[in-house]
């Protein structure tokens, strides 16, 4: 367990400083989830909101300083009490060395990026990675003359045939957003190593829950932590872990582009992780069973969930992530004014963006999160007409299904 900065005397904690206990190890992801990362200021059983943006130089906190900074308390754009306490969490449910938690996902995905690309380099990934991502890639990257080949996550071959000289980063996503492709990130990531390329993973999708992608040979795991890590669709936040030497050239960029994760949002998305493995088996127990029943309905083109054997690619979800997902995707009858109307007849399931919280949501991806993405992309990455996509939560699976027969009726 890294000891955050402090006093020699933090144990004696009546002036409120750091006492990070040594913890025996956990070696279970429940007990992780549970205990890995809490600080115990104050003797506290749960880490306290820490709200202070900066903290009183001392001699080790010089030290520190001099260090490089890193993980050391010393003002909260460089980290905080509650950074470090879900840094710990994060890093002990992927299996990783490091990382660093930022403001939102984005703030983790474009400083991993812009830590490790300059001018002139090239990046592979693909056109249905998350929108955001997608934006950065395609209207900021050519600002600072970083060059971007969209290939087929799905298809090892097209991001190997993509590989330039100068390419830097093959960047995928377990699961991909909203068509729900999987990845096989083995094969991506032996295909990185065989190229020296830093194979880039956004794991959102799935949650180190389902699926730990530095096993499987990832250098480096991004997540939105606003989702399944959060689970309570109250904070925008990201991470991204890795080996210490990435993580050490990424807490630069997160110092010099600000976007820091503030204490506050910390403390919810540490309350959040912490029942992330009792939250799981329920949204994707929810979420398979309803791809069973939208599978079976009359009104219902297509059907997109890893656990269904008709997925394309089922064989590799079952080798990667048997656990599953929470999300689903699905194409109604009658295109896109069939999937508004039937988005507008459910009552318990929110038409919102947004995924991984305790409540279900739905979405259209043409009119929100895809909105900037050109129809014709759209169309080519699965996103047809009337394409909904549903994140599921731990509501009652009948209820749930309830909703989404009510949905149906109002088309
Ligand atoms: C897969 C994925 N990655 C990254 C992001 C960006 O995260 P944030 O909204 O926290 O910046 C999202 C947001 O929806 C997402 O779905």
């Amino acid at each position: 367990m890294r000891i955050v900065q402090s006093p020699p005397s933090s144990r004696s904690n009546e002036r409120g400083t750091l006492t990070k206990e040594s913890k025996p190890k956990f070696t279970h992801f429940a007990s992780k989830a549970v205990h890995s990362g809490t600080n115990h200021v104050g003797d506290a059983v749960n880490t306290p909101i820490f709200q202070s943006s900066t903290y009183k130089l001392t001699d080790e906190r010089y030290a520190g300083w001099a260090a490089g900074a890193h993980h050391a308390l010393l003002y909260t754009r460089i980290t905080s009490v509650n950074a470090e306490a879900v840094i710990d969490k994060i890093c002990a449910l992927e299996g990783a060395e490091d990382g660093e938690v930022f403001s939102s996902g984005m703030a983790a995905i474009s400083s991993t990026l812009m830590a490790i690309l300059s001018t002139g380099d090239h990046v592979v990934a693909s056109a249905d990675v998350y929108g955001g991502t997608y934006g950065l890639m395609t209207e900021e990257f050519p600002r600072f003359g970083i060059e971007v080949t969209m290939a087929d996550m799905t298809d090892v071959s097209s991001y190997e045939a993509a590989i330039q000289e100068n390419t830097k980063v093959l960047y995928i996503e377990t699961l991909t957003n909203p068509v729900l492709k999987v990845c096989d990130v083995e094969a991506m990531a032996t295909l990185a190593k065989k190229h020296g390329l830093v194979c880039i993973i956004d794991n959102t999708f799935a949650s180190p829950w389902a699926c730990n992608p530095l096993s499987l040979g990832a250098d480096l795991v991004i997540h939105s932590t606003t989702k399944y890590l959060g689970g309570h669709s109250d904070i925008i936040g990201g991470a991204v872990v890795g080996s210490k030497e990435h993580i050490e050239n990424i807490f630069h960029r997160k110092v010099h582009f600000g976007g820091s994760a503030d204490p506050n949002s910390c403390f919810l998305l540490e309350r959040g992780m912490r029942t992330l493995h009792v939250r799981m088996p329920q949204i994707c127990d929810n979420a398979a069973e309803l791809a069973k029943r939208l599978d079976a309905h009359p009104m219902i083109e297509r059907v997109n969930h890893p656990s269904l054997s008709s997925h394309p690619q089922y064989a590799v979800a079952q080798r990667i992530m048997p656990r599953g997902t929470g999300m689903i995707g699905f194409v109604v009858k009658g295109g896109d004014d069939a999937a508004l109307s039937f988005m507008r007849g459910l009552e318990m399931i929110y038409e919102a963006t947004s995924l991984g919280g305790v409540e279900s949501l739905v979405e259209c991806p043409f009119n929100s999160s895809h909105m900037m993405i050109p129809e014709d992309v759209r169309h080519a990455a699965g996103m047809v007409p009337g394409y909904v996509r549903m994140s599921i939560g731990i509501e009652d699976i009948e209820d749930l299904w309830a909703d989404i027969e009510r949905g149906f009726a109002s088309v």
